[in-house]
């Protein structure tokens, strides 16, 4: 209300007060809002200076926003496959790929290819992948870490913040996240020469200096507005309580869902010191007819859906690069098999309980 009252809703005070929180929550120097995760990771990219042909090493199990903002720039993801445990990056099939970039390329190429320029990990419903091996392998080889933390805000890696690990981190606020803007998103980085340059960007490309009506750079409209930017002032000032609420949320559905056969629940591992939970996604069974299942507890008011589908298998991703089923097998399983349940940081007890129920009826027949 604040903002509206003012005649100032965009370049205002509030984005520099949220980018100021965000400094000061990760550490990191610098912090640039803008109106999307997706438009961050572009941003990301053009810093870079990733374009046509380069090749970036990625996850085809992720949100497709990851792949898409390469492909914008006309860049080619490079897949690995993930690991089975936690759905992120296999860090020690990217150390395979780095060394011999032509044995993973995709069958088919449309640009031609140029080189090797990053690598693009994913920290998966929450979880950092192998933060520590991927940006160790990065700084070895010269390449470019962008880390996408657009759903592990607040998620620590051996006691150290979720998108701190490469040379930019991405978060995402749309409203099924942590927290919310309603759209928005920000990128963290330590890079001065890559902040100025995004801050234009993300400006219709005016460098400072520059006029409503001069432009530097091919840029683009990616400003986080002040009504979003307050919001997001207000939400980063109870972010650590509202992800302590979807921690509750989350081990009563690991209590009771462990129980069931047939499921299986999220798996944590040490090295997440601390897990940011943005959905709770469960496998089933092979055996387990999972659109059967979902339209069966729809009738009882539990809406499940699939989490994720394989990028690769997307589409416009088979027409342009020619994968098949069967290119990435842990990916694609696990795409089968997961599922996200319903989840929320308001969610009662008793609603958690009604879903396990539930789950463990249309199951197990018990
Ligand atoms: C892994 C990942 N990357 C990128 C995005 C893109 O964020 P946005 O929807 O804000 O563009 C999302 C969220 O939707 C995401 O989950």
């Amino acid at each position: 209300m604040d903002v509206i009252n003012t005649p100032i809703l965009s370049l205002g005070p509030k984005v520099v007060e949220f980018e100021q929180a965000f400094r000061q929550y990760t550490g990191a120097k610098h912090a640039i809002a803008v109106n999307s995760g997706t438009a961050g990771l572009h941003l990301c990219i053009r810093a870079a200076g990733i374009g046509a042909g380069d090749l970036v090493i990625t996850t085809p199990f992720s949100f497709v926003a990851s792949t898409n903002a390469l492909l914008f720039e006309n860049a080619i993801p490079v897949f690995v496959d993930i690991d089975p445990l936690t759905g992120n990056i296999d860090a020690a099939q990217v150390a395979e790929a780095v060394k011999n970039i032509e044995k993973w390329l995709p069958r088919k190429l449309n640009t031609p290819r140029a080189a090797l320029k990053a690598i693009l990990p994913v920290d998966v419903f929450g979880q950092p992948a192998a933060l520590d091996t991927l940006g160790g392998i990065a700084r070895e080889h010269g390449l470019t870490m962008i880390e996408d933390s657009c759903e592990a805000l607040g998620a620590t890696y051996k006691g150290k913040q979720a998108g701190t690990f490469g040379d930019f981190g991405v978060f995402a606020f749309y409203p099924n996240k942590q927290m919310t803007t309603g759209e928005g998103g920000l990128i963290i980085t330590d890079d001065d020469r890559a902040d100025g340059l995004m801050r234009a960007l993300r400006n219709q490309g005016r460098a400072p200096g520059d006029t409503w009506l001069s432009h530097t750079y091919l840029g683009y409209n990616y400003r986080l507005d002040e009504m979003s930017s307050a919001l997001g002032v207000a939400q980063m000032k109870r972010l650590d309580e509202m992800l302590e609420k979807r921690k509750v949320v989350a081990e009563w559905y690991s209590d009771r869902l462990s129980e069931i056969p047939g499921i299986e629940v999220p798996f944590v591992t040490p090295e997440t010191t601390r897990m940011s939970w943005f959905v709770y996604v469960i496998r089933l069974d092979k055996g387990i007819d999972r659109a059967g299942l979902a339209k069966r507890l729809d009738a009882h008011g539990v809406p499940i859906r699939p989490y994720f589908l394989p990028i690769h298998l997307q589409p416009y991703m088979v027409e342009r690069f020619g994968y098949r089923e069967g290119d990435y097998p842990v990916t694609e399983d696990l795409g089968r098999r997961g599922v996200a349940v319903p989840f929320s940081g308001v969610m009662s007890e008793a609603q958690v309980e009604y879903v396990c129920q539930m789950l463990r009826q249309e199951i197990t027949g018990k």
